[in-house]
């Protein structure tokens, strides 16, 4: 049996239509493809981190309804258990709209739906999983009260915290003193920093400024460049994968989990990012977002591949 992880977080159905590239506002653009997926951070992240072999719990809220049912086989699917998965009859499942332009690029909008009615309650019922996981994985797309009570379980009970501040939320800096990793991308970290990003140079600034707020680690993903890591030793840039991308969805939940996996499998933070970088890559290589998440057998390829 894999290291154990417990994920609390949003799910949603994704509705997909790729471009030539993302309309500007008030335009309207002819795509290329569409596709329904399942994703949402929370339920991407548990998925990913059961196809690296972990042993996965999910904790969250799907609607009564067609998607929440997609949503739940595809947790099934993956071997994630899903005792705290709530079918809620009072909001419908939560559903993204993601437009994909050419080279991956994209843009999201969520409406949350049931994500937006997970509680604290929901959070102390699972509290006995919580505190017998190696890590709890969350991310920002269920509300501040369930997050912030996951937190306090994880830190009463010594279970490391890997935190995907994602979506950017304004409560995100006052919960980053009790987290061990905190991961985002640069839009993440510009909104909470207020820092411009244009390159490297600014996105390690950014890191340093970030992981200065409380938190003990930080890892900025950066796209093609790969992933800056800062702690209280250093700062340091650990460079991607090659691949061909098409679709980038998901990628930062790919990378969340495996950098989860690693951490728990007892890899130093830099293994881990390595490790990280790798899952994230081959999630760009594929539409969609579940449908994107690579096996633990392609990211050992890819690694083993490189190093060549
Ligand atoms: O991180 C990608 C996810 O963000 C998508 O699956 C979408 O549902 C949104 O939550």
């Amino acid at each position: 049996m894999g290291v154990k992880i417990a994920v609390i977080g949003g799910a949603n159905v994704d509705m997909v239509a790729a471009a030539p590239r993302l309309p500007k506002p008030g335009e309207t653009v002819i795509g290329t493809n569409f596709t329904i997926a399942c994703g949402g951070k929370g339920a991407n992240q548990a998925v990913a981190a059961a196809r690296l072999g972990a042993s996965v719990s999910f904790i969250g809220r799907v609607g009564d309804d067609m998607f929440g049912e997609m949503l739940e086989r595809s947790l099934c699917e993956a071997g994630v258990d899903t005792t705290f998965l709530k079918r809620d009859s009072s909001s419908h499942t939560g559903v993204a709209q993601i437009y994909v332009a050419q080279g991956g690029e994209n843009c999201i909008i969520v409406v949350l739906g049931a994500n937006g009615r997970v509680s604290a309650q929901d959070v102390e019922g699972a509290e006995e999983r919580i505190r017998c996981s190696d890590c709890l994985v969350l991310q920002l797309e269920v509300p501040e009260e369930a997050v912030t009570k996951a937190l306090e379980i994880a830190n009463r009970c010594g279970v490391r915290v890997v935190f995907n501040s994602a979506p950017a939320q304004d409560f995100a800096l006052r919960l980053l003193s009790m987290c061990d990793v905190v991961t985002l991308n640069e839009s993440e970290a510009m909104q909470m920093t207020g820092f411009a990003i244009g390159d490297l140079n600014d996105a390690m600034k950014a890191a340093i400024a970030l992981r200065e707020m409380g938190t003990k680690a930080v890892v900025l993903t950066i796209g093609e460049q790969g992933a800056i890591i800062a702690d209280e030793n250093d700062v340091e840039h650990i460079p991607a994968f090659k691949v061909n991308s098409i679709d980038a969805t998901a990628a930062g939940d790919a990378f969340t989990a495996a950098l989860a996996v690693k951490l728990c499998e007892g890899a130093s933070l830099r293994e881990a990012v390595l490790f990280a970088n790798a899952a994230g890559a081959l999630a760009t290589t594929k539409l969609g977002a579940q449908p994107s998440l690579p096996y633990r057998s392609e990211v050992e390829g890819l690694i083993s591949g490189a190093q060549r």
